[in-house]
């Protein structure tokens, strides 16, 4: 069965643009193969240094994922940092990582544009993602297409330790979700923590009716027909609605005689009732943190297996002494 693994960063509460793009792929594909997934928080220390706030990252991120459907009985759910030795291969990694591979990857270079500091975390950000990756010789990555540059980084890292040691390390295959159409946000942009255009799936009802009564909409009046095609709240309604509600929607957009008031009412309703299970299931979870630490301690312990087994080989491929002697 081929094993599956992806990263999730702990970065706050979750907006519809992840649930599409990677909370409900990633539950989908559990049924799949052998998956793995964890919550990449030695990763979130590149741009999170407040303690507190990345506990409750990392606990959020958890109930969101066992909320949304991930079973923890089919799914290998852990902490990055249950397993430390991932730092371990990620230091033999980096002595045979050229620079010039680090040097050309875009999202350091966007993370320094943004105003991040040059620290070496940042800048051995890929490092340390290869070493998750091929720790657990995954054979398939599914990721989003921003993530695409860090797994030919990967390959190549692998490849040249090969090449190096003989072959030791499984080369992954990337599988891009480029089939997920990107959720626009509130303002028709991308929709994205950084733009501030976001719909969270676990917010309080008022807040959340306030942001979609938000949604810019143009200055066409009231009793006029409307353009369905460019309207944000078609294409995120099409995300909830059935077919046939779309439909009616669409019919009404060119009636005209419905303001865009009325409509954003009639988004709020499907959006708030889709996530109604997965609310309350979260609210159940909340009361019940010491199941979801075990959830994540079952996850790290069968992570930890593999994990031993690579690091058995790799130590051995290079010289080092087995750890286990
Ligand atoms: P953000 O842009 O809010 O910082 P992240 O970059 O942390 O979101 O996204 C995590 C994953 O969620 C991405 O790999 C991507 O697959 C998915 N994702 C984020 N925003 C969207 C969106 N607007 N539409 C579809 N998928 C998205
Ligand atoms: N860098 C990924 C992201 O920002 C998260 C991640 C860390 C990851 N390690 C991984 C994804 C390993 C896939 C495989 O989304």
């Amino acid at each position: 069965m081929a094993r599956y693994l992806t990263g999730i960063q702990p970065s706050g509460t979750l907006h519809i643009g992840n649930y599409f793009g990677a909370l409900r792929p990633a539950v989908e594909l559990q049924e799949q193969g052998d998956a793995f997934y964890f919550i990449a928080d030695y990763h979130a220390l590149t741009t999170l240094q407040n303690p507190e706030e990345l506990r409750r990252n990392v606990m959020s991120v958890a109930l969101d994922f066992l909320a949304c459907g991930l079973d923890a009985d089919k799914v290998c759910f852990f902490r990055q940092s249950d397993i430390p030795i991932v730092t371990e291969l990620t230091w033999i990694l980096s002595t045979v990582t050229p620079m010039g591979l680090l040097e050309r990857a875009h999202s350091y270079k966007d993370k320094i544009a943004r105003g991040l500091s040059a620290s070496h975390g940042l800048f051995a950000y890929p490092v340390l993602m290869a070493a998750d990756i091929l720790l657990y010789e995954s054979d398939v990555v599914p990721v989003g297409q921003d993530q695409k540059q860090h797994l030919e980084i990967t390959r190549d890292i692998a490849a040249k330790f090969n090449e190096i040691y003989g072959p030791t390390l499984k080369l992954p295959e990337p599988r891009i979700r480029e089939e997920v159409a990107t959720v626009p946000g509130l303002d028709g942009q991308k929709m994205s923590k950084s733009y501030g255009n976001t719909l969270e799936i676990f917010a309080p009802e008022k807040a959340l009716r306030k942001k979609v009564m938000g949604i810019v909409t143009d200055s066409t009046p009231v009793e006029a027909p409307k353009d369905p095609a460019n309207s944000i709240i078609v294409q995120l309604y099409r995300l909830f609605a059935s077919p046939e509600e779309v439909d009616a929607m669409t019919q009404s957009f060119r009636s005209g005689g419905t303001g865009y008031g009325e409509y954003k009412k009639q988004l709020f309703e499907v959006l708030w009732n889709t996530f109604e299970p997965m609310r309350k299931k979260r609210v159940e979870l909340e009361a019940d943190l010491g199941y979801v630490e075990s959830v994540l301690q079952r996850g790290a312990e069968r992570a930890l297996a593999t994990a031993h087994q690579t690091m058995a080989k790799v130590r051995a491929a290079v010289g080092l002494l087995d750890f286990h002697r």
